[in-house]
């Protein structure tokens, strides 16, 4: 728990101790005052307030005057006591609460993650596709053609959603999980895209997300174990790659590694999902990548621009090469994305942080991995 969550709860058992007390001392002038009531009863005459003699000058003008002075000085200190230290405490308080209402989003959206069962009649399944803690897997899917005809049943790779917001942010995940990918697995879950959730189902899901990624070293690290194990299983396959750029290109095509998660072809490779794909970089989801040094001109600037994009993905509306227009959907291999306030229409809810674009080597890869695929795929 965070200290204003302590600070908060501290605050409020001391404010139900002070009620109590209050409570208490009201019933005992109750009965005392009915009591005392009682014993006057008949003796009006000599009891009466207005008819007991006053204090003298004397003693008003000392033991009385300095009682009432006593107790008028000890409010004021404890008011001016109390005052700063409510004020002091009142940001931690809400603070805590910020904390708490995150942490009920991330268990809520946590349980919409996981699979349906029993024990979890909410759960949208998002984990029988891409693994159990999201660290990716497959989903069975029938390929049909232009006519909506059967051709085949194939297992799809879901990637692994422990990075995803490292290569997305908030607004570009919630548009992913809102619409789906329509030509895969990846169905529309929000109620715009044609599916049963509301905002705050997606909100909490993608704050579930959030709070399950792991770091960027963890995920650099991985990305070269994946590279070491797709390498091998390329050459049992008889395939044997000719560059790291060309296995970085594939990560997980012949090992299944991460559900694909690091990979170029999931979305620039016809087929590659689905282990039946056609020449590299030949456009899928993603365009055509065989001619980038169009997009991308000069020997050296073209290299460093595109290094750059690769690194940062696209952005909803930026510019990028000589006449790209992002959309967003390119993800960013090696710079967690820039907050873009301008797509994001639920930015001033309280549980959307703005995130400014991470430093070189904040993402999933390093700058010399994404270096070492740019210069396969220019090659292509
Ligand atoms: C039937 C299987 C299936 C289910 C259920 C499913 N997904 Fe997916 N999801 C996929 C597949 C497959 C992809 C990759 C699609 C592609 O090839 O572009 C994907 C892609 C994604 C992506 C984009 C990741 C990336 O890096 O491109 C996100 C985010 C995502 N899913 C979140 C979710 C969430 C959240 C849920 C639950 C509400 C969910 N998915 C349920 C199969 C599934
Ligand atoms: C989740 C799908 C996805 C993945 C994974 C992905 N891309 Fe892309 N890529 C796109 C989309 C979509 C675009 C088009 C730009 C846009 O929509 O913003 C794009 C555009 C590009 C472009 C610009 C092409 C042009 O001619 O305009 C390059 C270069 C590129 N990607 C390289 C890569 C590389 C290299 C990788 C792997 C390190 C990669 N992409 C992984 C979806 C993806």
């Amino acid at each position: 728990m965070n200290p204003g969550m302590i600070l908060g709860t501290v605050q409020s058992s001391i404010g139900y101790i002070v009620l109590f007390l209050v409570c208490l001392l009201c019933v005992v002038y109750g009965i005392a005052s009915i009591r005392s009531g009682k014993r006057a009863a008949g003796s009006e005459v000599a009891l009466a307030p207005n008819r007991k003699p006053y204090y003298d000058n004397q003693t008003l003008e000392t033991t009385r005057l300095n009682r009432v002075l006593v107790i008028c000085f000890a409010t004021l200190a404890a008011i001016s006591l109390i005052l700063p230290l409510y004020w002091l405490a009142e940001p931690g308080r809400m603070d805590g609460w910020v904390e708490h209402y995150n942490d009920t989003f991330v268990k809520t959206g946590g349980k919409l993650f996981a699979a349906n069962n029993k024990d979890n009649p909410d759960g949208l399944g998002c984990a029988d596709c891409h693994g159990a803690s999201a660290t990716g897997g497959v989903a069975k899917y029938t390929i049909t053609d232009a006519d909506g005809r059967f051709i085949k049943q194939v297992s799809w790779q879901a990637p692994a959603l422990d990075t995803a917001a490292l290569r997305f942010n908030r607004a570009q995940l919630r548009e992913i999980i809102t619409y789906g990918r329509p030509f895969s697995p990846m169905a529309g879950w929000g109620a715009a895209g044609g599916g049963s959730e509301n905002a705050q189902s997606i909100e909490d899901i993608i704050s579930y997300l959030e709070s399950i990624q792991i770091s960027p070293a963890k995920a650099q690290q991985q990305v070269q174990q994946g590279l070491k194990a797709e390498k091998a299983a390329a050459a049992a396959a008889g395939k044997p790659y000719t560059s790291d750029g060309q296995a970085l290109f594939n990560l997980g095509y012949y090992s299944g590694f991460a559900g694909g998660a690091y990979s170029c072809g999931r979305c620039h490779t016809q087929g590659w999902s689905y282990g039946d794909k056609g020449p590299d970089g030949d456009g899928a989801y993603g365009p055509n990548l065989t001619d980038t040094t169009g997009q991308f001109p000069g020997a050296t600037a073209g290299v460093v621009s595109m290094v750059n994009f690769v690194c940062q993905g696209s952005m909803m509306g930026a510019q990028y090469g000589v006449h790209g227009l992002g959309t967003g959907r390119m993800p960013a291999f090696c710079q967690t994305k820039a907050y873009n306030p301008n797509t994001d229409e639920l930015a001033s809810q309280l549980n959307v942080p703005s995130q400014d674009q991470g430093a070189p080597g904040s993402g999933m890869m390093t700058q010399a991995d994404v270096a070492e695929i740019v210069r396969y795929v220019r090659g292509l």
